[in-house]
């Protein structure tokens, strides 16, 4: 094989040759004034890539996506309050988790029906308004954008217009829906976003951000400081200086800052979105020659992580050793789905003609796979 591993798991994705050489900028002291210039354009670009840089002030933070969710949660609830978590997958399930962890009450919707029923339907909004009449300890609202567990979009618009009617800050994971799905975000009303530089932005991993409106800042000032690392009123007025209150990962900030000029520069947030919509039908038009059934339903996909039934007598460990040496990562299905379904991701920086090729590849695979 002589072309680069393909990564088709969703993240690390990969990235371009000048995002990794970007690493190479050197060394940099982040108490110096380049550093608040980094940091600074950085805080500006990432709402702008994503269609919030009208609305929204940014926090960036050193640590993956889940320190993101982490550092909103535990910012957004007062003291003796609540938070409703949308759950329908693993990291609905996250927030939740991470709610109880630092001592907040988490409520729950999730759809109603169990086993595949709770992972493969959107939540119904009502279920949400519904909620927040019978908990009126209610301080914010979680969701996730798009459920990387499956590949399903989450009605986050409809939901945010049902949070806009009560005080409840709206927390929304878009960290693998920020700058690649086509939600326009200025539209759905979300006070604390989460998002991470290594999904539909293609930096390297190690770096995540909330992106907040004026509602969700003046919520983190309320809020009693859980954390002393992941206190989103610290790094808020820290950043605001050009300041950061811990070590950042200085040359993975630079990646970000590469990864971001490359995004404007090939057309930005439309045309993100419009390759990650051309990828979903390439990939998914081989999938439907093979006869491969995808676990969620045309209207509530994303365009980057397709979820498939593994075929009869097929193995995901026989499959995945296969695909590898055709030059391809598959990921397993998540929790309970791991033993019948796998995931195919096109998030991050992958050459055209290597997803024209994915479909005769996944085609010897399966051959091979059963034999
Ligand atoms: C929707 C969503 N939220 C949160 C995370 C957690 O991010 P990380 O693994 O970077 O901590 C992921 C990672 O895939 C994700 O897809």
């Amino acid at each position: 094989m002589d072309e680069e591993l393909i990564l088709l798991n969703p993240g690390p994705a990969c990235t371009s040759r000048a995002v990794k050489n970007a690493l190479l900028r050197g060394d940099l002291c982040h108490r110096e004034p380049e550093f608040a210039e980094l940091l600074t354009s950085l805080r500006d670009a990432v709402p702008r890539a994503v269609g919030l840089g009208n609305t929204h002030e940014s926090i960036l933070l050193t640590g993956s996506g889940t320190a993101a969710m982490e550092a909103a949660v535990i910012s957004a609830v007062r003291r003796d309050k609540a938070i409703l978590v949308v759950n329908n997958g693993v990291y609905g399930d996250r927030l939740a988790k991470i709610a109880r962890a630092n001592g907040i009450t988490a409520h729950e919707v999730s759809p109603s029906g169990d086993g595949l029923a709770r992972w493969t339907t959107p939540i119904d909004p009502d279920a949400v308004r519904t909620a927040l009449r019978e908990h009126p300890d209610i301080d914010a609202v979680a969701v996730v954008h798009h459920e990387t567990t499956t590949g399903m979009i989450n009605p986050i618009k409809a939901i945010g217009e049902v949070v806009a009617e009560t005080d409840a800050v709206y927390v929304i994971d878009s960290i693998s829906g920020m700058g690649n799905e086509d939600q326009d975000l200025a539209e759905v009303q979300g006070d604390i976003l989460c998002g991470s530089a290594n999904k539909g932005l293609h930096g390297l991993p190690g770096l995540s951000f909330l992106m907040c409106s004026d509602k969700g800042i003046a919520r983190l000032s309320e809020v009693p400081a859980r954390s002393l690392y992941l206190n989103a009123a610290s790094y808020l007025s820290a950043q605001r200086k050009g300041e950061v209150p811990f070590t950042p990962a200085v040359q993975v900030c630079y990646a970000l800052d590469e990864a971001l000029e490359e995004y404007e520069a090939a057309g930005g947030f439309a045309a993100r979105t419009h390759l990650y919509r051309e990828r979903a039908e390439l990939v998914r038009s081989s999938f439907a020659r093979l006869g491969l059934r995808i676990l969620i339903e045309q209207p509530h996909r994303g365009n980057s992580v397709t979820t498939l039934h593994l075929p009869d007598g097929v193995s995901y460990p026989s499959l995945h050793d296969e695909l590898k040496s055709h030059g391809y990562v598959i990921y397993a299905g998540q929790g309970g789905l791991s033993t019948e379904y796998f995931r195919i991701c096109t998030l991050g920086e992958i050459p055209w003609h290597r997803l024209e090729q994915l479909g005769d590849a996944l085609e010897q695979s399966i051959k091979a796979a059963r034999s």
